[in-house]
């Protein structure tokens, strides 16, 4: 989604903008901006419709500056244009802003106090630099106090950078529910939605609570809370290279991601596992597990699905009974929940609007939480009463991969602690170490089978326009992670399907040549997935099968490894996120960046 960044105290204000803008391109954007002053009386403004590459060509070898603001917009109000891109200004031109999130009453608040003022936006951020520079002149503000005042009136999320004229080395920062971080440089200072777009100017960051506002200059950075107190706060140290959000010679981040898997894999292992396999939790985590009597898995996505795997980690490993529900939905509608709830946040970027939205009524009722995220310090993070993190490596391309895998393996070793101190004998008979082993070198034969996989998507799905993807049990959770990978980079609606479930209504579906995937890993269900594939057969569907060794036969199409069945979606998931990525590329669509999505929704 949007993007901010903001230096000051650095003549090269308009590359590191720029570059920074460029790093945050994965999240998702239509179009960019950037305000530059150099403190001399001379300030520049550049926007564009499309890419970080266009914003470039306009940006003549006369703009310069030492203190600048730039953003990535993803539309929410307004078309996608050069008018609604940001930054916004005031129209007396004193003011500059750019701005994360959505402002609830942005329309009443039009309506009440700027209504003789004329607009060239349709955008929420434009009314907020409007008002500000109106506190500013009429209330005659300095422009601190009158971004004070404004905020005071506005409802919903927002990450604001400030800029005035008047005090022109100096950003004005605030934030609610969207995040935003200052990062402290040597001898000039940054500002950034995600410590990504920074990496090259400085590792040591500030986090910014909501209510806070922050004065930035070249040499000082000025904490305050809602009330007005001073805030001491330590910088904390953001462990990432930037050279790791590089794609080296990948053609695409997904690809690079995919390739990642085995290392994630391993990692994991070596992070949480002792070098005899035994799980190295934090015991209190443990322990606040223990006394739950229900667990609450909440994620979107990817996420989502990775959740509906860990229910069974955590019901067969560790015996307690899981739910797993979609975060925007449970947000507005929660179920009745047990005495002892537990709840798991699953959210590679931390930062997902909808599952922060279900923390902090977690938080205020009171009840413990655990956040499992790829981002450390991301707000889920810091909200939650425990973290763990996935140790991806940042993941960059649109369509999640390796977060989805890290996250089911994590649970993994999460069920089978939690399951080893209830005394679970399936827990404790659980190999976990030697089973990731296997999992990895698994993996590896499959991304190792590229050219096969990619005729498979070239044969059956770069000619339709719909797919299916079927199976019972944990494969059918795999079946609508699979079928989420293919219409998100690829355009083909494709559903996942619970396979017996096809015959009762959807199978009226299944014409000539559709194609049907079938994921067969589970040894109680597999000859039941291969009698609903026969249906879907009889009435001309164009059929697949991934098969776990076990439990192959002649004539299928990919044969997995075999790993425990409770693991093998780490298998399965991998031939789907390659079949999906090779008919985005084949098709010549952007397969990181695919239309209308972003890749961290900090908007609910
Ligand atoms: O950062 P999160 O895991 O909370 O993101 C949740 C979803 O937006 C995300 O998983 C999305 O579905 C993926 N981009 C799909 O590949």
């Amino acid at each position: 989604m949007c993007g901010i960044v903001g230096v000051t105290g650095n003549d090269n204000a308009v590359k590191i903008l720029v570059e920074g803008l460029q790093k945050l391109e994965y999240r998702g954007y239509d179009s960019a901006g950037i305000y530059v002053n150099d403190q001399k009386g001379n300030d520049y403004l550049v926007k564009t419709k499309g890419r970080i590459s266009q914003l470039r060509e306009k940006i003549t070898p006369d703009v310069h500056g030492s203190t600048g603001i730039g953003h990535t917009r993803w539309a929410t109000h307004g078309v996608v244009s050069v008018d609604n891109a940001h930054p916004h200004f005031s129209n007396d031109d004193r003011f500059y802003l750019v701005h994360n999130g959505v402002i609830d009453n942005f329309q009443e608040i039009k309506a009440q106090y700027l209504s003789d003022v004329p607009f060239r936006s349709q955008t929420d951020t434009e009314v907020v630099v409007q008002l500000i520079d109106k506190f500013a002149v009429e209330d005659n503000l300095d422009a601190k106090s009158a971004f004070l005042k404004a905020l005071s009136l506005l409802k919903g999320s927002y990450a604001f950078l400030l800029m005035d004229r008047e005090q022109p080395d100096t950003l004005f920062v605030a934030k609610n529910k969207s995040p935003l971080l200052v990062g402290v440089a040597d001898g000039f200072n940054v500002v950034c939605s995600d410590a990504m777009a920074m990496l090259r100017e400085t590792h040591d960051f500030l986090e910014i609570m909501d209510g806070e506002v922050v004065t930035v200059t070249p040499n000082d950075v000025k904490i305050q809370d809602a009330d007005g107190n001073p805030v001491e706060r330590k910088t904390y140290h953001v462990d990432m290279n930037a050279d790791e959000t590089d794609k080296g010679t990948y053609p695409f981040y997904m690809l690079k991601e995919v390739d990642e898997q085995p290392n994630v894999m391993r990692k994991l292992a070596q992070t949480y596992l002792s070098e005899h396999g035994e799980p190295q939790i934090d015991d209190k985590l443990i322990k606040a597990m223990q006394a739950a009597d229900r667990l609450y898995i909440i994620g979107a996505g990817t996420s989502y699905h990775a959740g509906l795997v860990g229910k069974r980690l955590f019901e067969r490993l560790a015996h307690i009974p899981t739910e797993v529900h979609v975060s925007s939905e449970f947000a507005y509608e929660q179920p009745m929940l047990a005495d002892k709830p537990f709840f798991i946040f699953l959210t590679q970027s931390g930062e997902t609007a909808d599952s922060r939205e279900v923390l902090v009524n977690v938080n205020d009722a009171g009840y413990p939480s655990l956040t499992i995220t790829n981002v450390q310090n991301s707000t889920l993070s810091r909200e939650a009463s425990y973290t763990l993190l996935l140790h991806a490596g940042p993941e960059i391309a649109v369509a999640s991969t390796k977060a989805y895998t890290a996250q089911i393996a994590l649970e993994a070793i999460l069920a089978k602690a939690l399951g080893e101190v209830n005394g679970q004998i399936v827990a404790q008979n659980f190999n976990i170490r030697q089973q990731l082993g296997l999992v990895a070198t698994g993996m590896q034969a499959i991304v190792d089978e590229k050219a096969k996989i990619e005729d498979l998507a070239n044969n059956y799905l770069m000619k339709s326009n719909r797919a299916f993807y079927i199976g019972r049990g944990i494969d059918h959770a795999v079946s609508l992670e699979a079928a989420l990978k293919l219409k998100e980079i690829s355009y083909v609606q494709a559903e996942g399907f619970a396979s017996g479930e096809l015959k009762h209504g959807t199978i009226a579906l299944i014409e000539k040549d559709t194609p049907v995937i079938g994921f067969i890993t589970q040894a109680k269900t597999a000859g039941l997935t291969r009698s609903n594939l026969q249906e879907t057969m009889a009435r001309g569907a164009k059929t697949m099968t991934i098969v776990r060794e076990g439990l192959a036969i002649d004539g299928d199409t990919l044969v997995l490894p075999d790993v425990d069945e409770m693991l093998m979606p780490l298998l399965t998931v991998v031939p789907a996120q390659l079949l999906a990525y090779y008919t985005s590329l084949n098709k010549g669509l952007d397969v990181d960046k695919p239309r209308n999505l972003a890749k961290s929704v900090t908007v609910e």
